[in-house]
C-alpha cells in the first residue's frame, strides 16, 4: 500500500486586511510597504484556488505546508489564514509549521498558540516532524532559528520514529544549505540541524523560503544521504521572470519515496505536472 502526500510552501495569502496606525508600528510598516509595492502582485488568490481544486483531484492523504501562510502576522490575516486551511483539509490532514512572515512581530494572535514545538503527526507509518524555524526579526531580515531546546527535543523524536520503523519527514520553513552565506536570509543554526540529522538520520527534509524549487542532499546517519526538497511558493504569479506557483507531490511505499511536481500554468488556469531542472 502507498501512502501520499503534498507539500504546499509560502502561501503569503493575499487580502491584506484594515491596518490600524499602531499595528504598523515597528517591523509591520517595512512589510506592509512591501506587500503593496512589490508582493502584491506576485502572489495571488486565484493562484491558490486552483491549487486548492488540483488537490481535491489529487486526493492526497496528507498536506504538508511549510510556513509563510500570511505575510506580516496581523490577527486577521490569521483568521483568514484559518477558514483558508479549514476549506483546504481536516486539522488531522494537515501538518502546518509558520515561516519568518508567520512570526513577524512577538505575542499576536498566530496559528500555532497552543503548539509545542518539534510536533510529530503520525500517519500510516510516516512521522510529520514539524519544526518552527520562525523568530521575529528586526526589519529587513528573514533569518530563521530552532535553539538548543528544539534541536534536543528533535533528536529524541529521530530516535524514538526510527525505532518504530516509521519514514521520518522534517518540516521546516528555511532551507538547510541555500542561503547559508547570505546572513539576513538563512538558518542560522543550520550546522547544528545538520548534525541532529547527521546522528540520527532522517528520510526526508522539506522546506519553503526561497520561493521556487529545490533539492540539495545532506549526510545522514551512517553514511547515508538525505533528500531535502525545497516547494516554490503555492501562490507565485510572476510571468516577466518565468517564475510560476510550485507543489511538490510525495508517494511512499516499500521503502521508496518517489516525486512529483506541479507547477501553475497561466493559460489553463491550473497546475500542470512538470519536471523540474534544478
Ligand atoms: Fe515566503
Amino acid at each position: 500500500m502507498s501512502f501520499t502526500f503534498a507539500h504546499i510552501s509560502d502561501l503569503h495569502l493575499g487580502n491584506m486586511p484594515k491596518v490600524s496606525f499602531l499595528q504598523l508600528m515597528g517591523k509591520r510598516l517595512t512589510g506592509y510597504l512591501s506587500w503593496h509595492l512589490n508582493r502584491k502582485g506576485h502572489h495571488r488568490l486565484e493562484v491558490l484556488d486552483a491549487l486548492k481544486e488540483d488537490l481535491q483531484k489529487q486526493q492526497p492523504d496528507h498536506i504538508c505546508i511549510t510556513g509563510d501562510i500570511v505575510n506580516i502576522s496581523l490577527p486577521n490575516e490569521f483568521r483568514q489564514a484559518q477558514a483558508w486551511l479549514e476549506d483546504l483539509g481536516a486539522s488531522d490532514q494537515l501538518s502546518v509549521i509558520p515561516g519568518n512572515h508567520d512570526a513577524y512581530v512577538a505575542n499576536t494572535l498566530n496559528l500555532w498558540q497552543d503548539t509545542d514545538f518539534p510536533f510529530v503527526h503520525k500517519k500510516d507509518g510516516v512521522a510529520f516532524i514539524g519544526v518552527s524555524s520562525a523568530v521575529p526579526m528586526p526589519p529587513f531580515i528573514a533569518a530563521g532559528k530552532i535553539g538548543d531546546e528544539q534541536l534536543a527535543k528533535l533528536a529524541q523524536i529521530l530516535k524514538e520514529t526510527e525505532s518504530e520503523g516509521l519514514t521520518r519527514v522534517i518540516l521546516i520553513h528555511h532551507p538547510v544549505q541555500h542561503h547559508r552565506k547570505i546572513w539576513r536570509k538563512s538558518l542560522w543554526d543550520t550546522d547544528a540541524l545538520k548534525k541532529v540529522i547527521k546522528e540520527n538520520g532522517a528520510e526526508l527534509v522539506l522546506h519553503g523560503h526561497i520561493h521556487k524549487p529545490l533539492f540539495e542532499e545532506i549526510e545522514g546517519k551512517n553514511g547515508k544521504k538525505v533528500p531535502v526538497y525545497g516547494a516554490g511558493s503555492a501562490s507565485l504569479y510572476d510571468p516577466k521572470k518565468g517564475h510560476m506557483a510550485h507543489y511538490q507531490l510525495f508517494n511512499v511505499g516499500k521503502g521508496q519515496i518517489s516525486v512529483s511536481h506541479h507547477v501553475y500554468e497561466p493559460s489553463s488556469h491550473s497546475f500542470i505536472q512538470t519536471d523540474i531542472h534544478y
